[in-house]
């Protein structure tokens, strides 16, 4: 069957039409909003390179978890940025860390929202790595024993989800174990178990400052040129016992979150990172683009392309829209 009996654009001609047809949706239950919290009170201070997204403090992430909840988004990520760094990344697994507290103060006061913690040494290290440092090697296996303590202190403090995002190997089976071991059986892992080595990071690290003092991050994020190494890091994270997936960043890495959806039976995050978010408020505020449309279309792409839901910092003006 060819034209003039096969018309697609029949199925195109009004929005109710093309609604019937969808086959993608898209929906604030879809979203997780990522939050970054540091030390003082009132604090709310815009990132030069993420206009919007701003640095807090306990108080007010609180209020933005609030308001994250009341738009019908199920979860919160937070990243935190500790009044003092060192090589043992200590602001990171203490019980008084500043993810910690975030976690206690929001579930206390909005305890129906979500809140997932990273797992990672970088933003509390004095140098800027994910891990223990010996001269400019990145250690892996005494790295595990601090991250498993960060995820046991973060679930103490209420965390729903921990989500480590370090790309060391073996972290999620220490992590499993750990939790365990501490009768956390029940708290989840997110493992972003594709992260690469990307530059779309960069407005981030401004935030956290957690930019390495030396070297990058190539030892042990993905290169971006590969897609059979990430399925080789998603079986072994399943198989170390992680409860879901992610890929990082989402939108040049399409392929591969389609690849990992029609791999594995486990759900599969994406997160549409700092760059991603930069470029399209960069284009928007010069007049090139249209944001809000540019936004819903690069969300719907993501979970077209396989993502059962994605963390975004768009996910409080997407909820909006969405309604
Ligand atoms: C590591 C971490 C990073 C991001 C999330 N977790 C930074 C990095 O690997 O350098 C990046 C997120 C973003 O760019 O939005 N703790």
């Amino acid at each position: 069957m060819a034209f003039p009996i096969d018309r697609p654009r029949r199925l195109r001609r009004t929005e109710r039409m093309r609604g019937l047809v969808r086959e993608t949706t898209l929906s604030r239950g879809d979203l997780v909003y990522p939050m970054f919290v540091g030390p003082g009170r009132g604090v709310r201070q815009e990132i030069r390179s993420m206009p919007g997204q701003f640095n807090l403090s306990v108080d007010t992430a609180v209020a933005e978890a609030q308001e994250a909840a009341s738009l019908g988004l199920p979860a919160v990520i937070l990243f935190g940025i500790p009044a003092v760094k060192d090589a043992r990344a200590t602001g990171a697994w203490s019980e008084e860390g500043i993810v910690q507290q975030a976690t206690r103060a929001i579930k206390k006061a909005v305890p129906e929202i979500m809140v997932i913690t990273d797992v990672c040494l970088c933003e509390y290290t004095d140098h800027g790595h994910c891990g223990v440092v010996e001269g400019d090697a990145i250690l892996n296996d005494p790295t595990l024993d601090l991250l498993a303590k960060t995820a046991v202190t973060q679930a103490q403090a209420g965390a729903d989800i921990v989500a480590p995002s370090d790309m060391m190997d073996g972290r999620v089976a220490a992590i499993r174990r750990a939790l365990d071991a501490a009768g956390l059986a029940d708290t989840p892992i997110l493992s972003y178990a594709a992260k690469y080595a990307s530059g779309f990071y960069g407005p981030f690290r401004e935030a956290a400052q957690s930019t390495p003092q030396f070297g990058d991050r190539r030892s042990h994020q993905m290169d971006p040129a590969n897609v059979l190494e990430a399925l080789r890091e998603v079986d072994l994270d399943i198989e170390e016992g992680a409860d879901m997936v992610m890929i990082k960043p989402a939108l040049p890495y399409l392929d591969v979150i389609r690849r990992v959806r029609e791999r594995v039976q486990v759900p599969v995050a994406a997160y549409h990172v700092s760059g991603e978010y930069a470029m399209i408020e960069a284009a928007a505020r010069n007049g090139w683009i249209d944001r809000d449309r540019v936004m819903i279309e690069s969300l719907t792409a993501i979970r077209r392309a396989g993502a059962d839901f994605i963390l975004t910092y768009h996910a409080k003006d997407a909820a909006r829209l969405l309604g």
